[in-house]
């Protein structure tokens, strides 16, 4: 039976990935449509995040309104994915009896059987266990629906910072084999893929297993880093450009920083989620380093690219938060000069030790707190986009601008958008565009000629 699939994402960029791979898999196994129109599907799933309670309550709004669709269609199916699914297992359907499907991010694979089991039987289909990294074995191949995308490289997180439930929604860390992974660029590539973003909760945590004829050669070294991943991808005919987000500082190591001089494919920016300038505060959310052994890994990511630019994750008014502490994260972002950030209030998650944490410090006064970090992370961003105009930036055309359909919209390394005049068929291409203007979002440019020696995907030619 054919119809249309609708799925909802909330969170990060592995929920993104993990709705796109769902919807490629329903589409092989049940030729469902993806469609944005939810009125229109006849599955309706919605991917949640649980990193903090308001977009935990976002998944039960949304779910009321489902509920009343369902009322008047009892055949929909209505499926529950991501953390929330995961945490909250069969518990889920006590609050909302309506769900058919309730999956974890470990078992998106089973949707399509568990979609079989609901319209066969009549009877809800719960699985949220953590089969290892049979997911990925079971998915097909991916289809690209741009000129950039994400490969999944690892699951999970074993850093238990002590706000966060990741690693008990995700499980422990998990890496895919390298072939696979290779594979997986290799495909995206042959479909017009130029840029591709390793993600993975953590995933400069990476360590691949190598296939075992490699294995036999390298001995008891038969995994690879993401350094290593890095250069591989970079090989791969037709990729110009790799991201990789989420990283944790600890695994920052000498050989990541050195694939920052020896890989040019790899971009001159950075996410690396600090999440507090405060010793004591970092100590007490188990990150496992102090803000000067950040600000050192920092200078060594710098000397190796210079000018690299940073992005960061804040949580503020974590439990016990002085003002003193909330100066020190102040003066770390001046010290960096952080251009981006996803910063949030603190958010006590049930489960983790830091839920126990007696919480003192005003809600004003963290937001106070939160708006006085945005606004100067703003004011830095402003500062990088002035400074880059008049410079010549390599961008990567993603397609028509969103404002005006006549001009072009690329994306520079550090990640800003640029609108510019140029021919639409260059899209997927690496064009030289010089920044003419800043604005609040974006960046205007115009376009220069492709210097001589420089290949359409934007390496240099040998
Ligand atoms: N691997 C990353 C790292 O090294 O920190 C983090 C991934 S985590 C899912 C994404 C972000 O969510 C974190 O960096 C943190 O800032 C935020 N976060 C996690 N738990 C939170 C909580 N309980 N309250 C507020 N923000 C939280
Ligand atoms: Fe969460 Fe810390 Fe891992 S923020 S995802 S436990 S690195």
């Amino acid at each position: 039976m054919k119809g249309k699939v609708y799925i909802k994402t909330f969170g990060c960029q592995m929920n993104e990935y993990d709705s796109a791979r769902t919807a490629d898999l329903l589409a092989s196994s049940h030729g469902l449509e993806r469609t944005a129109t939810p009125e229109d599907a006849d599955v309706l799933l919605i991917n949640t995040c649980s990193v903090r309670e308001k977009a935990q309550e976002k998944v039960f709004s949304q779910l009321g309104i489902w509920r009343e669709w369902k009322a008047r269609r009892p055949d929909l199916v209505i499926g529950v994915g991501g953390c929330v699914a995961s945490q909250e297992g069969e518990a889920l359907r006590a609050r909302a009896p309506f769900v058919d499907i309730v999956y974890g991010p470990q078992t998106l694979h089973r949707v399509p059987g568990m979609l079989d089991a609901v319209r066969a039987r009549r009877r809800p289909a719960v699985d949220v266990s953590f089969p290892e990294i049979e997911k990925f074995d079971r998915l097909p191949e991916p289809r690209a629906s741009g000129v950039t995308a994400f490969v999944s490289i690892m699951e999970g997180c074993s850093k238990y910072c002590s706000f966060c439930v990741v690693p008990y929604t995700r499980g422990e860390e998990i890496s895919r084999p390298f072939d696979d992974v290779i594979a997986e660029v290799v495909a995206l590539a042959e479909q017009g893929v130029r840029e591709i973003t390793f993600l993975g909760q953590n995933v400069n945590a990476y360590r691949g297993a190598l296939h075992p004829a490699a294995a036999d050669v390298a001995g008891d070294d038969a995994v690879c880093d993401l350094a290593e991943l890095v250069a591989y991808a970079a090989a791969v005919d037709g990729i110009g450009r790799i991201r990789y987000t989420t990283s944790h500082p600890l695994e920052v190591t000498e050989r990541l920083v050195d694939a920052y001089r020896a890989v040019p494919e790899l971009v001159g920016h950075l996410h690396l989620p600090v999440q507090s300038g405060s010793d004591r505060v970092l100590a007490a959310m188990k990150r496992g380093y102090t803000a000067a052994s950040y600000v050192e890994k920092v200078a060594r990511l710098r000397a190796a690219r210079p000018g690299l630019s940073l992005s960061s994750d804040f949580i503020v008014g974590f439990p016990g938060e002085t003002e003193a502490d909330f100066e020190d994260t102040m003066n770390l972002i001046d010290e960096v000069r952080f251009d981006a950030s996803f910063s949030f209030l603190y958010s006590p998650r049930p489960g983790t030790p830091a839920a126990a944490l007696a919480d003192v410090v005003p809600d004003a006064v963290k937001r106070a707190r939160l708006a006085r970090l945005q606004a100067r992370i703003t004011e830095l961003a402003a500062e990088v986009s002035a400074g880059m105009v008049g410079t010549v930036q390599r961008v990567l055309v993603e397609g028509p601008s969103k404002k005006d359909p006549a001009a072009l919209r690329g994306r520079t390394e550090n990640n800003r958008v640029v609108n510019f005049d140029g021919d639409p068929s260059s899209r997927g291409r690496f064009v030289e565009v010089a920044i003419t203007e800043a604005l609040p979002n974006s960046l205007r440019g115009e376009l220069v000629a492709t210097p001589p020696g420089v290949a359409s995907d934007g390496r240099a030619r040998t």
